[in-house]
């Protein structure tokens, strides 16, 4: 997602490819003051020697992403996100993600606290490098396992204590680099299904510092398309019987979500969203499978079994087939210059107004997209009124 953001950025800048995709760029948000994509820096963490240029290769080569003329012309860009790229710390990520580092041990060694010094020096570094107006963090890692936010404190002191200890729990890295961008005043927003900033004591910190946060886990595919759909058959009092998905993915995000732990907070989100919107619980399924042979597409299939007039059953299947990261790339861009323009005005803590973009939205129990944008075009309104 990250090299596919910057191969974008790149091409945009260089009138190399229209802005489609972005929402940003139609109305009614492109009225508001956003920063232009042409002045977005690119910076961040990593914990595998791989470059964003190697990134983008390897995705044309295998998934016939970007051609090989755009790819020649962004090289300078994605050389100059290179050297904005720090290590990242793998602490509390599971076995799985701590094996993508060529230094395992030392991705997850030191203490939490240790971590969150480390990042916050890296985040200003790349700040005054760059002499930037404003850094927004946004968590486009791997999906970390599912982590019950019971095993922390409900309040910042509490966790504050706990992070400098060797021992006790210590929240995730995708929560010490919320925690790092929050101290720094800079917004974050997880686009993964990670903890990140959802965690009672984080957002107690983002209240007091008056920094905006949002997540969690971008809504970019099936899950959009359910919340599309699932508002008709509410509406037409079709009871759903059941919902069934099934999706095969083939990128290293497909690898990761294969183990059960990881695929656990994805579906999580997914499964919850139906509920929510139909208002009872039918009898759902959601497969994530890992194929290899796919590369960055995806395919998602569901069946959705439904009883109408005199209970006669009925069904609808859609297949919806989509590149993962061309999905998720504009997403990124759009809600960097909505949490940046946000900031610009005095906003702080949890951003509802952009509920639409994620499947789990934080502080938002409202699921259907036609509402959420409703929202997020009142929120436009009224900042074009002041
Ligand atoms: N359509 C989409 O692509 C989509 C939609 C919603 C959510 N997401 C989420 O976005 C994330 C990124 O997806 P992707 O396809 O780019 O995955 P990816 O595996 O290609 O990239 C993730 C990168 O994060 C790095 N990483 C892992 N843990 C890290 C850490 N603690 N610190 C620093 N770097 C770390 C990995 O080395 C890897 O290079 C995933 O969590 C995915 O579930 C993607």
């Amino acid at each position: 997602v990250a090299a596919t953001v910057a191969v974008g950025l790149g091409a945009i800048k260089r009138g190399l490819a229209s802005p489609n995709g972005l929402a940003t760029a139609c109305k009614p948000l492109c009225e508001l003051a956003l920063a232009p994509t042409s002045r977005i820096e690119l910076g961040g963490h990593e914990l595998i020697g791989r470059t964003p240029m190697e990134t983008a290769d390897l995705l044309h080569r295998r998934s016939g992403l970007f051609g090989e003329r755009l790819l020649a012309r962004v090289r300078g860009d994605l050389r100059e996100f290179q050297r904005n790229i720090r290590p990242g710390t793998a602490i509390g990520c599971g076995r799985a993600i701590e094996e993508l580092s060529p230094r395992p041990r030392g991705a997850r060694s030191g203490t939490a606290q240790q971590a969150i010094d480390r990042i916050r020096r890296d985040l200003r570094d790349f700040s005054r490098r760059n002499r930037l107006d404003r850094v927004v963090v946004i968590n486009v890692a791997s999906t970390e396992p599912l982590i019950r936010r019971q095993g922390l404190p409900d309040r910042w002191a509490a966790l504050d204590r706990q992070l400098g200890k060797r021992s006790g729990a210590a929240p995730p890295a995708s929560s010490l680099y919320a925690i790092a961008a929050i101290q720094e005043s800079m917004p974050y927003i997880n686009f993964t299904p990670s903890l990140g900033c959802d965690v009672p004591a984080i957002r107690e910190l983002a209240e007091a510092r008056g920094t905006p946060i949002m997540g969690s886990d971008g809504k970019t595919g099936e899950t959009l398309l359910r919340s599309v759909l699932a508002p008709m058959f509410r509406a037409r009092d079709l009871r759903v019987l059941s919902w069934t998905g099934h999706n095969i993915l083939g990128n290293r995000d497909g690898r990761i979500l294969a183990i059960p732990a990881n695929k656990a907070a994805k579906l999580s989100n997914k499964e919850q969203l139906l509920a929510s919107i139909l208002g009872y619980r039918p009898h759902t399924h959601t497969g994530i499978d890992f194929v290899e042979s796919l590369d960055d597409w995806k395919t998602a299939w569901d069946h959705v079994h439904f009883e109408g007039f005199l209970g006669t059953k009925m069904n609808v299947q859609f297949i919806w087939q989509a590149c993962d990261s061309i999905l998720a790339a504009p997403l990124v861009i759009d809600l960097a210059r909505l949490a940046d323009y946000h900031a610009s005005r005095g906003g702080r803590g949890v951003m509802t107004h952009l509920a639409c973009f994620f499947k789990a939205p934080m502080g938002v129990s409202e699921h259907s997209f036609a509402k959420q944008v409703d929202a997020l075009h009142g929120y436009v309104q009224d900042a074009l009124r002041r």
